[in-house]
């Protein structure tokens, strides 16, 4: 079986992209430093492949520890980095905390398999557009200045990996530039599980539901959009999830080399008021929610031009917006039930 280094293994797209590889036949190898996650998600992710997959608890910022697990794992054959910081107004407050983990966990993954023959994906963000000049935005669309620290190590990282692939080096490499995954796996056994208040606006939408937070405020309803709330491209995570697996068989081919990058999202934009009446009209739960000021840092809108995905590396989506909201609620309810 084909070996997958999987980084960031345990958080939310890490775990539902294990599930997606072991579907397709790949064997996982799980690293997470679980900063940001939970470890009994191990628990939930062997009931759902049937056995516990192969965990190591690592600081990926850490060199020597990567260098030991390069020599412990050395047959494998592909890396999905995940691993990394991701809250954007964190990174401004504190963006060295970002720029060290985000670099140094990928240049120790990098220099540990270094002359191996290895297919890398890199998760990337359509964070790295900025707001673009016109939507749907492509791949080919000018990369903006950063809005944040956060930004900026995805939009150096890219240029990193392109630079590594421009000398001469034995891997092969796709960045996936997701846009906003929601959602949650169809067992409601895994999904987005944040620590502390959610950033994010689908979980603050499910613990809002549920009771945990009071209301939901809409960040703005003034923008430049048919109902002045923000669009973005909202994608289930299973379809992100396996947009993973789409880029290792991609790059398995004689005629895939050096390095390229696709956008993963449904190409179609839904606002935030659009998303709150979703969670409403498929669940049947009504949301308490506030127009309130815009948030700092926000963009107006974006969704994503899927062409090239759908052409190139052979995947589209499947799932819904109903569907991922559903699926959201049912894993809020299954963690209210079941604590992890
Ligand atoms: C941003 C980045 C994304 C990054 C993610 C990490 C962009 C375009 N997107 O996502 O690349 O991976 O952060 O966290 O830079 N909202 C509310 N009320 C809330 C929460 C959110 O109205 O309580 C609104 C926001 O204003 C935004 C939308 O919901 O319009 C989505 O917000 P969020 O889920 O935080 O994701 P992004 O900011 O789009």
């Amino acid at each position: 079986m084909t070996k997958i280094l999987v980084t960031g293994g345990l958080g939310f797209i890490g775990s539902h992209t294990v599930v997606e590889l072991v579907n397709a036949g790949y064997e996982p190898v799980i690293v997470d430093d679980l900063s940001n996650s939970n470890p009994k998600i191990l628990d939930q992710l062997t009931k759902i492949i049937g056995f516990t997959p192969v965990f190591y608890k690592l600081d990926l910022s850490d060199e020597q520890a990567v260098k030991n697990l390069a020599a412990q794992q050395p047959d494998i054959a592909g890396i999905i980095h995940f691993a990394a910081f991701k809250a954007v107004g964190e990174s401004v407050q504190q963006p060295l905390k970002y720029y060290r983990n985000n670099f140094y966990s990928l240049f120790n993954i990098l220099n540990a398999y270094e002359g191996k023959q290895i297919n890398l994906v890199f998760s990337s963000s359509c964070t790295v557009y900025g707001q673009p000049d016109s939507l749907p935005v492509t791949e080919s669309a000018p990369v903006k200045p950063a809005e944040s620290p956060y930004g900026n190590t995805k939009q150096i990282a890219e240029e990193v990996l392109k630079d590594i692939i421009a000398a001469g080096s034995k891997f092969k490499i796709i960045s996936l530039r997701y846009f906003n995954p929601v959602g949650a796996h169809q067992s409601a056994l895994i999904g987005e599980l944040p620590i502390g208040v959610p950033q994010n606006l689908v979980p603050f939408i499910t613990q809002t539901a549920i009771g945990k937070r009071e209301k939901i405020t809409v960040f703005g309803d003034d923008y430049d959009t048919p109902d002045g709330s923000c669009q973005r491209d909202y994608i289930h995570v299973v379809d992100l999830a396996k947009a993973h697996v789409a880029a290792f068989k991609l790059m398995a081919t004689d005629g895939f080399t050096g390095y390229d990058v696709f956008n993963i999202g449904t190409g179609q934009p839904n606002s935030v008021l659009e998303i709150i009446n979703a969670f409403e009209q498929s669940t049947g739960v009504k949301l308490n929610y506030q127009i309130g000021p815009r948030r700092a840092g926000d963009i107006e809108k974006i969704w994503g031009d899927v062409t090239k995905s759908k052409n190139k590396l052979n995947w589209q989506t499947e799932l819904d917006i109903n569907t991922m909201m559903q699926s959201a609620w049912e894993w809020e309810k299954y963690i209210a039930n079941n604590p992890l």
